[in-house]
């Protein structure tokens, strides 16, 4: 995991905040390989995208769904817990990820179950 999260404390440096200076840092581990992703921010705020998504979204253009852990990295005091947004697109692919929580000093992870309980999921779309 440490491995995981010194990647995640790297790629922030490329992070692209230039409005809200929060920069956030994601790592996608499939069972095959490793997607990392930043925000990147737009001059018209709401076309911002998270670094989360990012990462997922690098990973399945890549053919990779098999998401298995999520980390989030922000260089704050306290761990950063992905947006909304973020938690339904992750369940798209692994409604039990882990989600690695990570910033100066500490981590803590959670499922994403806890974080997202009762999933709107395609499954629902055909029942
Ligand atoms: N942000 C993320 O990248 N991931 C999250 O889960 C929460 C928010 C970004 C979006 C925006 O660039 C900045 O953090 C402030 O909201």
């Amino acid at each position: 995991m440490d491995e995981l999260i010194s990647l995640a404390r790297e790629a922030l440096k490329r992070a692209y905040a230039p409005y809200s200076n929060f920069k956030v840092a994601a790592v996608v581990k499939t069972k095959t390989g490793v997607y990392t992703g930043v925000n990147v921010e737009n001059a018209s705020y709401g076309l911002t995208m998270c670094a989360e998504r990012v990462a997922i979204f690098k990973a399945v253009s890549e053919g990779d769904r098999d998401v298995e852990t999520v980390v989030v990295y922000t260089d704050t005091e306290e761990p950063t817990p992905p947006c909304g947004a973020c938690r339904q697109v992750i369940a798209e692919f692994n409604k039990d990820a882990t989600i690695v929580m990570a910033c100066r000093g500490k981590a803590t992870t959670a499922k994403l179950s806890q974080l997202l309980p009762m999933a709107f999921a395609g499954e629902r779309l055909r029942s």
